[in-house]
């Protein structure tokens, strides 16, 4: 274990052996910590337990595995108007709740008449256009399906853009809410964005993981905020822990796999918010995101799976191989954490986080494309071969099929299904006018 990680151990023991004697429950602990996730917090409680460096009574209440498990969907207040959130887009949605609070946030620091631009907030886009309030309000987010079901409450006001790529819109927002992927690269992306499209002045809302989220936030936040200031960026408040998100049917499922389902709350993740002005001009260039991973997106039987195409992930070797390979025991990633080695190797991926290998996934998407369109399949991979598939492919591309079957039965069966179909999402640069929706 590196040194970070040691001290991020080190300190979430501390605050469990302080906290535990007031605690109820493992939610009630997990509330008190600052971002610290399940797994972590229940790791720590057993090192402590086993030593009896914690009450025993308080031990066996706080248990994170004692409690049956129990279906708590209910307890959600899941926002199922939107396309089910997919792990490769880090997409932790806002409650309602918090949603509308940073959505009446905005609307206080602005004027009738002012832009309010929200770059990946697709969640306060919809509390917006809920409730007319005579702001102009613009989403830039790149995710072209969540764009599709917002345009129809809120027509043009989801600009397809990839903040890392595209061309932003001329905006002179008044107000920025930003909640990027919480890792540095993602966000000095978001923050270059953020004065870009604001003018001079402009109040800045940015969501941050809490402190105790993983090792090393507040040293990221350190550098982050420097790299604020020098797109003319300053702070001015720090509200930490008021940003209340929705478990993921991802997480979910990490969480079932992990035996803590029933007792983690599905609203136990919260982030802090951290206000800052746009206080100077300054002209930087954009900063690089490392070149990620290329990924098309096909919506078969309504489950949303993403097959790799980067050249890292094609083998050109015959015959081409388009069967999904198990990586994980059990299919499911049991981490949502990018650090996860596994996400190397995955060339497909869907929406309740079940990770494959695959030697073609190029194929494989043609594949899964065909039957999504109820064509078949082997004319399709003939096409993205260039010759007829041999005896030998066959006999593979018919397994596959069978294959994506019984995966897209699977998916329909642990998670909420894709609500809207989507194409691709690996990113292609598109023009965006500058324009900006009224909610009046
Ligand atoms: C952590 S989620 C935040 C969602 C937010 N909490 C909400 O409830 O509306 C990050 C969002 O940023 C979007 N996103 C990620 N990378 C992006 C990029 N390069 N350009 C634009 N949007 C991006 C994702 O699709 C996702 O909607």
């Amino acid at each position: 274990m590196d040194m970070a990680a040691e001290v991020h151990r080190s300190v979430i023991e501390l605050l469990i052996a302080q906290a535990a004697g007031h605690c109820a429950t493992f939610a009630d602990l997990l509330a008190s910590l600052p971002g610290v996730g399940p797994d972590d917090a229940a790791v720590a409680l057993d090192y402590l337990a086993a030593r009896q460096l914690i009450d025993p009574a308080a031990a066996e209440r706080l248990n994170p595995r004692a409690l049956a498990h129990q279906d708590n969907d209910v307890l959600a207040g899941e926002d199922d108007s939107l396309p089910c959130p997919h792990p490769l887009d880090y997409d932790w949605r806002f409650t309602p709740d918090a949603a509308e609070r940073l959505r009446a946030q905005c609307v206080q620091v602005s004027d009738s008449g002012d832009i309010i631009a929200l770059l990946g907030t697709p969640t306060v886009l919809k509390a917006a256009a809920a409730r007319p309030d005579g702001r102009r309000w613009a989403l830039l987010e790149a995710n072209p399906a969540v764009n599709a079901v917002l345009n129809k409450a809120a027509p043009r006001a989801a600009l397809r853009c990839d903040l890392a790529r595209d061309n932003l819109p001329h905006l002179q927002a008044r107000v920025v809410a930003a909640d990027p992927p919480w890792y540095p690269a993602h966000t000095r992306v978001f923050l270059w964005a953020t004065a870009q499209v604001s003018m001079l002045g402009a109040t800045v809302l940015l969501a941050q993981p809490g402190a105790g989220t993983r090792p090393g936030i507040l040293a990221e936040r350190s550098e982050l905020l420097a790299y604020a200031a020098t797109c003319g960026l300053q702070p001015v408040r720090i509200s930490p822990g008021t940003l209340e998100y929705n478990c993921p049917p991802f997480e979910r499922l990490v969480l079932e796999r992990n035996g803590l389902a029933a007792a983690v709350p599905l609203t136990w993740r919260r982030g802090d918010l951290i206000e800052l002005r746009h206080t100077t001009v300054r002209q930087r260039e954009r900063p690089e995101l490392d070149s990620e991973q290329s990924w098309r997106e096909v919506v078969l039987n309504r489950a949303r799976l993403r097959f790799r195409l980067d050249p890292q992930a094609a083998d050109k070797t015959r015959p081409a191989d388009p069967r999904l390979i198990p990586l994980v025991d059990g299919d499911i990633l049991t981490s949502v954490s990018r650090r996860d080695l596994t996400r190397c190797r995955a060339a497909v991926w869907t929406a309740s986080n079940r990770v494959f290998g695959c030697r073609a996934p190029g194929l494989l998407a043609v594949i899964a494309s065909a039957l999504a369109d109820g064509e078949p399949a082997l004319p399709a991979a003939g096409t993205w071969l260039g010759r007829p598939p041999n005896p030998a492919e066959i006999s593979r591309i018919e397994h596959a099929v069978d294959q994506l079957a019984r995966l897209t039965r699977a998916e329909l069966a642990s998670g909420p299904a894709a609500s809207e179909p989507a194409d691709s999402i690996s990113g292609q640069p598109t023009p965006h006018p500058a324009i900006a929706w009224s909610a009046s």
